[in-house]
């Protein structure tokens, strides 16, 4: 960090004030874990049908919660990593509110997946593409890696996930997840680009070869099914590989909307 005293930086700097914005932005739409409607709602759609049936679907739910518990989790983790290393100070006032952000995540998700009847099977491969971000080298892989593209690509899920549990705890959670990661995102946009400003050809290099690095192990954390959910079918595993290519998609777009060249990026063959 810069000698300059702290008071005189924060909030001054130009090319910082998207940082600054979204900052703001995050202060004001902080949340509870109380002010879920935890007495008034179900934790998660009840379902109809048979006894089996209705434990089946409860199966499928847990799953479901689980995963989103053990990436929000893992987002505690990263935003922690981010706050201790970003050297600047308008990212470090940022980062603190995203820490608390990931946090309280956890601490919703940990009490939806206890009433919903306790955790279920981990994804490997998610815990894997977390590794691989905590380890990468530089400021700009792990912020491209999880601002960029993953938060990106978390706020289609939540929306998903509100559509099939309408009128439950679940439905109600995701909606303010799908604004707290949009404004995760958009901060990671936003400073990204002040990142990269004058890196040139080495940094987009080293961007392209640790994308070429995590992008096998995402599509296997996109195809990844865990029991509870195998017998959904292969119907689903066709959609899960559409909706796959168009998560690919969104990061290349993402990718050239900062400037990067992607030519070199080897886009993973889906069959
Ligand atoms: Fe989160
Ligand atoms: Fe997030």
């Amino acid at each position: 960090m810069s000698s300059q005293p702290l008071l005189e930086v924060v909030g001054e700097r130009d090319a910082y004030a998207g940082v600054m914005r979204f900052y703001d932005l995050a202060k004001r739409q902080e949340w509870q874990v109380r002010d879920l409607p935890w007495n008034e709602l179900p934790p998660i759609p009840e379902g109809k049908g048979s006894p089996q049936r209705r434990s089946r679907r409860r199966d499928m739910w847990r799953s479901v919660l689980t995963q989103q518990l053990q990436a929000d989790m893992l987002a505690c983790s990263m935003a922690s990593q981010l706050l201790n290393i970003a050297p600047d100070p308008e990212a470090k006032l940022y980062y603190s509110t995203m820490v608390q952000d990931e946090s309280r995540h956890t601490e919703a998700w940990l009490k939806l997946v206890v009433e919903a009847g306790g955790t279920a099977e981990r994804d490997p491969y998610l815990d894997e593409l977390a590794h691989m971000t905590l380890e990468a080298d530089t400021l700009e892989e792990k912020v491209f890696q999880m601002q960029v593209f993953f938060e990106r690509l978390i706020i289609g899920r939540f929306r998903l996930i509100a559509r099939s549990s309408r009128g439950t705890v679940l439905e109600d959670l995701c909606n303010r997840l799908t604004t707290d990661d949009g404004i995760h995102h958009g901060a990671g946009m936003a400073y990204e680009r002040v990142l990269l400003q004058g890196t040139g050809r080495r940094m987009n290099s080293i961007l392209v070869a640790s994308a070429n690095r995590l992008l096998p192990v995402f599509v296997k954390h996109a195809l990844w099914r865990p029991k509870e959910r195998a017998i959904i079918g292969s119907a689903m595993q066709s959609r899960d590989a559409e909706r796959l290519r168009e998560d690919l998609e969104i990061g290349v777009r993402l990718a050239e909307s900062l400037g990067l060249d992607v030519s070199d990026v080897q886009m993973p063959q889906l069959g």
